[in-house]
Order: structure tokens, then C-alpha cells, then sequence
């Protein structure tokens, strides 16, 4: 994949792993548009990539915003011509107990996670379909799966991305589009930083963001990662209800 032709809008791109891809497009040669709230935190990254002699674009939005999504989509394309690659990346997690649900700050997770992806996918869609090429990238999770204690809101906000997604592939890949759902496991950024409990096979963000980049190149339709996690992940989907129940009970990954 040449990198040098595309232009790539990535969201959630102020830290993290959009700002590890955002970083590491730009030096493979992308113009990279990187989608955030933090304004400030965004000007610094294009500053360092436009340093190092890469092409970027700050576009400080909500995601929740479809018109502002779409606004930064069409500012984008006129810095740097059409949007070849989405990264649907900007997420939120909470830890939500089944006996301690609060509606509103579910709510607010849901239209991050679920409606935001949705507005940056309709923001370019339109064009994509129009030229009859591009590829759109969800950044889920292995916690798209399958329900795991204390998150129903994160689990179900992954889940219905993973969904989504694979509905558009359907649609899509014949109008040459192509769709990557990737599912991560733990990487250590500011979503995990801080939290006690076991994250089996935690990652480096700098492994994570590579495995992602191959992912997108071989224009894989999911990818999931690390493998010893996605292999336990996926015998979880096939084990009898009662079993499952019973080992996650007894694993869980949020205090
Ligand atoms: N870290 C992990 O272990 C892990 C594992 C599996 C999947 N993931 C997924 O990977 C994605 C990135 O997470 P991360 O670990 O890199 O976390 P992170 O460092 O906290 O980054 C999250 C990014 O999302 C952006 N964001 C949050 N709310 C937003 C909003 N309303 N509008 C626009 N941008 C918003 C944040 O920017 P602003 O605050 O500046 O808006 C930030 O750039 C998430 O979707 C997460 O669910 C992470």
C-alpha cells in the first residue's frame, strides 16, 4: 500500500491509538486529518508531524456532531484532496455494574462509541461510493464479544460497531470499498492507565499501532489481536453459556 497517495481521517486522534496511527501514517507519507476535541493537544501533534515534514490537518470536533463531523470531512478534503482511508478510532470506556447503572452517563458512552462512529462513517461515505474506492477501519475490541462483568455499556457499544460494520462490508466491498474491523485487547494508553485489575497480555502502544497499519494494508476484513487473547476470546463464544458464566464471573477486568 502507498501511503503517499491517500488521505486518511482518523478519529480520536489526540492520544492514544489514534494519535500513535495519525503519527505513524504521516511518516509512511499519508496527509493525515486527526479528529479530536482537545484543540490544543492537536495543534501540538500536526506542529511535530508538519516538524518532522509530514502533512496533517487539526480538525478539533465532536464526534457526536454529525454536521461538525461532516464539516471537518469536507475541510479535509480541501486541504488535501479526497478521504481514501476513515478510521473510526475515538472511543470512551466506563466501568458500569449491573446494579449501578446510570442512564445519562450510559447514554453518553453510547453516543461516542456507537453514534459517533456512525456520524464520522456518513461524513464519507457519500465520496467514497462516488469514486468507487476507499476503506473504512473500526477500531472495536475483543470486548465486542461477548458481555464481560461491570461493562455492559462498553460490550455493547463495541459490539454494535463490530455489527455495523460488518453490515457496510457487506454493502460496500462490491462497490470497492473496503471495510477492517480491527479487535484489540489491552494497550496501555490513557483508556487503561490506572485501572487495577488483570489485563492479560497488556500491550505497547508502538506494537499495537503496527499491527493495526498491517491490518489495514492487507485490507484485512477483522483483524484481532494479540492472538493469545483473541484465542481465549474466541473459545469464550463457543463454550456453553453456564461455563461461560462461570469463568468470567471469576475474571473479571474492571474493579
Ligand atoms: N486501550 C485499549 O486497551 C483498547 C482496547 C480495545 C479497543 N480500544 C479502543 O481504541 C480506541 C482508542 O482508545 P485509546 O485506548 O487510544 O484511548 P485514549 O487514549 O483515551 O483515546 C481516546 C481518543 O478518543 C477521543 N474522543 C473521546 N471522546 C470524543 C468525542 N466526543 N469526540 C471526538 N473525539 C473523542 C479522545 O480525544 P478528546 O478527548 O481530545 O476528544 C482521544 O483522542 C477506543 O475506541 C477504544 O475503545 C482501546
Amino acid at each position: 500500500m502507498d501511503w503517499a497517495d491517500k488521505v486518511v481521517l482518523v478519529t480520536g486522534a489526540s492520544s492514544g491509538i489514534g494519535r500513535g496511527l495519525a503519527v505513524e501514517l504521516t511518516r509512511r507519507g499519508a496527509a493525515v486529518g486527526l479528529l479530536a476535541r482537545r484543540a490544543e493537544l492537536l495543534h501540538e501533534i500536526v506542529a511535530e508531524i508538519q516538524a518532522a515534514g509530514g502533512r496533517a490537518l487539526a480538525l478539533p470536533v465532536d464526534v457526536t456532531n454529525a454536521g461538525s463531523v461532516r464539516d471537518a470531512a469536507d475541510q479535509l478534503t480541501a486541504a488535501f484532496g479526497p478521504i481514501d482511508v476513515l478510521i473510526a478510532n475515538a472511543g470512551v470506556a466506563l466501568t458500569t455494574p449491573g446494579t449501578e447503572l446510570i442512564a445519562e452517563e450510559i447514554a453518553g458512552l453510547i453516543n461516542v462509541n456507537v453514534v459517533g462512529v456512525i456520524n464520522s462513517v456518513t461524513a464519507v461515505v457519500g465520496g467514497m461510493t462516488e469514486r468507487g474506492r476507499g476503506q473504512m477501519v473500526a477500531i472495536s475490541s475483543l470486548a465486542a464479544y461477548r458481555g464481560l462483568p461491570k461493562s455492559a455499556a462498553y460490550c455493547s457499544s463495541k459490539a454494535a460497531v463490530s455489527a455495523f460494520f460488518e453490515s457496510l462490508r457487506l454493502d460496500l466491498e462490491p462497490k470497492g470499498i473496503a471495510v477492517t474491523i480491527i479487535h484489540p485487547g489491552f494497550i496501555k494508553t490513557a483508556l487503561t492507565a490506572g485501572r487495577k485489575s488483570q489485563m492479560p497480555y497488556l500491550m505497547e502502544l508502538d506494537d499495537a499501532v503496527e499491527k493495526i497499519v498491517w491490518a489495514i494494508e492487507k485490507r484485512k476484513k477483522t483483524y484481532a489481536f494479540p492472538w493469545q487473547l483473541a484465542t481465549i476470546v474466541r473459545a469464550g463464544m463457543v463454550m456453553p453459556t453456564f461455563m461461560y458464566d462461570w469463568i468470567s464471573r471469576r475474571n473479571s477486568f474492571r474493579e
